[in-house]
């Protein structure tokens, strides 16, 4: 029977994997660390080893991974910035990933990142509990006939423009390689500076790579319309943090939500409520009043989660049987 370490493990994980393990066909083993060069070790004795969005695996850790003799990463999301995949090709190691478990629950929680922002939900669910039933402080703004920029116009991307579209938005897109599903939405493709001069709203939907690596900058956001709105449900190298911060302080953004944030993976997944946190960026982003952060949600609904299990599972025993693998990553 094969070997299976699975890392940045939590009960629900274990919950949902150990539920489609048919038969025990795998030995699937938990560990909560997260994979970096330091915890590499845990890996040795086992076939392949399961990740999540912010383990490690650079080329240093898939030596130690080579070494160890393991055969098969499988990645349990989507996103793989967190990979190196040429190193792994050259090792051959395989790996594989979900390219796409629901998108409608990252894009449903990109609405709800927009609409608490709007319609300051979150002020009003503290308040009416306080009986406190004013009204002051609580105005927002239709969504109904606002220009929305949405960057990437993948999987994730189209679902939340049809709940847009639905909305009465005008949505106007920038992808360089639009998929013929995304050309037959009512859209208009721009030019990524169309966005950022154009949009009331702007969301982001592309993967993090060299080239998206922080898009939303100090002379991107010079670019934008005063009071714009910014939603990131992608990665959060997408945005330099200094930069948006500055934007929040002049006002120039009105609005910011995030379910990803560039140093995430010292704060996400883990309980530090009795901790101080060191990092001052994400903490000054805290204190605005007009910022809203979620800790990497997006994904986290019961579908997303039995098509995260079954998908990987299936994915690991392909790969170790050397069956063809369609959500194999191949460089
Ligand atoms: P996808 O691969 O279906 O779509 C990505 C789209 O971005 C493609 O159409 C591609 O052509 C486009 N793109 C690439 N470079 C671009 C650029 N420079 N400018 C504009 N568009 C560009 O991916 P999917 O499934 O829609 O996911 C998008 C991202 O969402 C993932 O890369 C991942 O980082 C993030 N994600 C976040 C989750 C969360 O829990 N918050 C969960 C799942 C994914």
């Amino acid at each position: 029977m094969y070997k299976v370490a699975i890392f940045s493990s939590k009960k629900y994980d274990q919950q949902f994997l150990d539920q489609f393990n048919q038969n025990n066909a795998l030995a699937l083993h938990y560990f909560e660390s997260r994979l970096t060069y330091q915890t590499a070790e845990l890996a040795q004795g086992y076939d392949a080893i399961c990740v999540f969005v912010n383990d490690v695996i650079d080329q240093q850790v898939l030596k130690q991974l080579d070494r160890f003799g393991v055969r098969v990463i499988a990645l349990r999301c989507a996103g793989f910035n967190n990979l190196d995949l040429k190193a792994a090709k050259s090792l051959d190691i395989k790996i594989c990933r979900v390219p796409e478990y629901s998108p409608e629950a990252v894009a449903e929680h990109t609405i709800g990142l927009l609409l608490t922002l709007s319609r300051k939900f979150h002020k009003a669910y503290l308040r009416v509990r306080e009986n406190n039933f004013a009204l002051d402080g609580l105005m927002g703004f239709n969504l109904h006939g606002k220009t929305v920029g949405v960057i990437g116009c993948g999987k994730i991307g189209q679902a939340t423009i049809k709940i847009l579209l639905g909305f009465g938005c005008t949505v106007i897109c920038h992808d360089p390689a639009p998929s013929a599903e995304a050309k037959a939405l009512e859209i208009e493709f721009v030019d990524q500076d169309d966005i950022f001069s154009r949009a009331d709203i702007i969301t982001l939907h592309c993967p993090l790579t060299p080239n998206t690596r922080h898009i939303i900058n100090r002379s991107s956001i010079a670019q934008m319309k005063s009071g714009v709105v910014i939603i990131n449900t992608s990665r959060g190298g997408l945005i330099d943090s200094e930069a948006i911060i500055k934007g929040l302080k002049t006002r120039h953004i009105g609005f910011l939500g995030m379910d990803v944030y560039e140093l995430e993976s010292e704060l996400f997944f883990e309980d530090l409520s009795a901790d101080i946190i060191q990092d001052d960026v994400f903490t000054r982003l805290l204190t605005f009043p007009n910022v809203l952060i979620t800790g990497h949600q997006g994904f986290f609904t019961e579908e997303a989660l039995i098509t995260i299990a079954r998908t990987t599972l299936d994915n690991i025993q392909l790969l170790l049987d050397g069956q063809p693998c369609d959500n194999e990553l191949v460089y």
